[in-house]
């Protein structure tokens, strides 16, 4: 559609109606500093942190790694079906406040059977809450599992393994933890597996690591998304590639600040991304420790970037377009985003 002129008074009220899909959250990155405490009580699991002030004055991250260590410390607390629901609703009840009418959560089965925890505890909490989200909410929500690239391709056919019985329950695999050092390649043949069994293939590429991370993501896992790939600004033969075939990026504003991707908001390059037609999308990815959920990434990118009414319809169509829901769900949701946008544009 053309986009309607809107006051740009109204725009942080728009950038919440809106319709939209988070397409990269790490369900253990939505557990906030009360309810690690709160299932650490209930578990009787003991932390080294005395409060929830003194565990959030922890995340002071200068890199992608000073923040998984404690992120895999906080998921400890996790361990019955009811605990991964009650993570999992707690996201997506923040998740519909700001408009989110799909999510495609990731989660990280690997950091809770390394601790003893079956995978079966795991899937059934998440899938509970997804479907609560659908009926009770109005979020369609799905299941990512991600494989741990610091742990071994070996490990990761065993974790593949262990989840097929559940194969219903989650529409794709995805590729996250330490990425320097840690390349695309090194998961060639399980993401080979997971295409022939039909699941949808995603991962982490270019958040730290180089350009050839992102090229090697696409030409040998083959995936259909990549997450963050800010660093892809470096390549210009790879801007050209992900443009030309429409390549989503699942790009995370909030989190490069914290982890110093980037020194400031205002040097991100989201603008610069869009501005050279790719397909980017802004999402949360760990909101509990990033300092905000999509509506305030959103809201503290666009105030930052002095973006306007035209790029938050381009981000909230990308994202819709960008999810593996069907094309009839996509229609209808862009109709309704299209519709938003004459609301506002007639002043309603
Ligand atoms: N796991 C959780 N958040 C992550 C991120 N931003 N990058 C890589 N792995 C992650
Ligand atoms: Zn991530």
């Amino acid at each position: 559609m053309n986009i309607p002129a809107i006051p740009a008074e109204r725009l942080p009220e728009l950038l919440r109606a809106m319709p939209k899909a988070e397409l990269h959250i790490h369900i253990e990155g939505s557990l906030e500093p009360e309810l690690i405490f709160a299932l650490a009580e209930r578990n009787g699991v003991a932390l080294p942190y005395a409060s929830v002030e003194e565990l959030r004055r922890a995340y002071a991250f200068t890199n992608l790694q000073s923040f998984l260590d404690i992120y895999y410390a906080g998921a400890s607390v996790l361990l019955k079906e009811q605990d991964f629901h009650d993570m999992a609703w707690a996201y997506l009840q923040r998740a519909a406040q700001d408009g989110v009418v799909r999510a495609e959560i990731f989660f990280d089965p690997q950091t809770h059977t390394a601790r003893g925890v079956p995978m079966a505890t795991v899937i059934a909490g998440l899938h509970r809450a997804c479907q609560a989200a659908r009926a009770q909410l109005g979020v369609d929500a799905e299941l990512i599992l991600c494989f741990l690239r610091h742990l071994s391709e070996e490990e990761a056919f065993e974790t593949l393994e262990q989840a097929l019985p559940w194969r219903d329950k989650f529409i794709g695999v995805g590729l996250d933890s330490s990425e320097l050092g840690h390349p695309p390649e090194k998961f060639a043949r399980v993401f080979a597996r997971c295409r022939e069994l039909g699941l949808h293939c995603v991962a982490h590429a270019g958040e730290e690591g180089p350009p050839a991370y992102v090229w090697s993501a696409l030409d040998v896992l083959k995936v259909e998304r990549i997450d963050h790939g800010v660093q892809s600004a470096k390549d210009p033969a790879l801007m050209a590639r992900l443009a030309q075939d429409r390549i989503p990026l699942t790009v995370c504003p909030l989190s490069n600040q914290k982890l110093c991707v980037f020194s400031d908001l205002r040097q991100h390059n989201l603008r610069q991304l869009l501005d050279a037609g790719l397909m980017a999308t802004v999402n949360s990815d760990d909101p509990a420790y990033f300092g905000g959920y999509l509506g305030e990434n959103f809201s503290q990118t666009f105030a930052a970037l002095g973006l306007d009414c035209g790029h938050a319809y381009r981000l909230a169509r990308n994202s819709l377009e960008a999810s593996f829901a069907s094309p009839e769900a996509k229609r209808a949701w862009i109709e309704r985003l299209d519709a938003v946008f004459e609301r506002f544009a007639a002043g309603g």
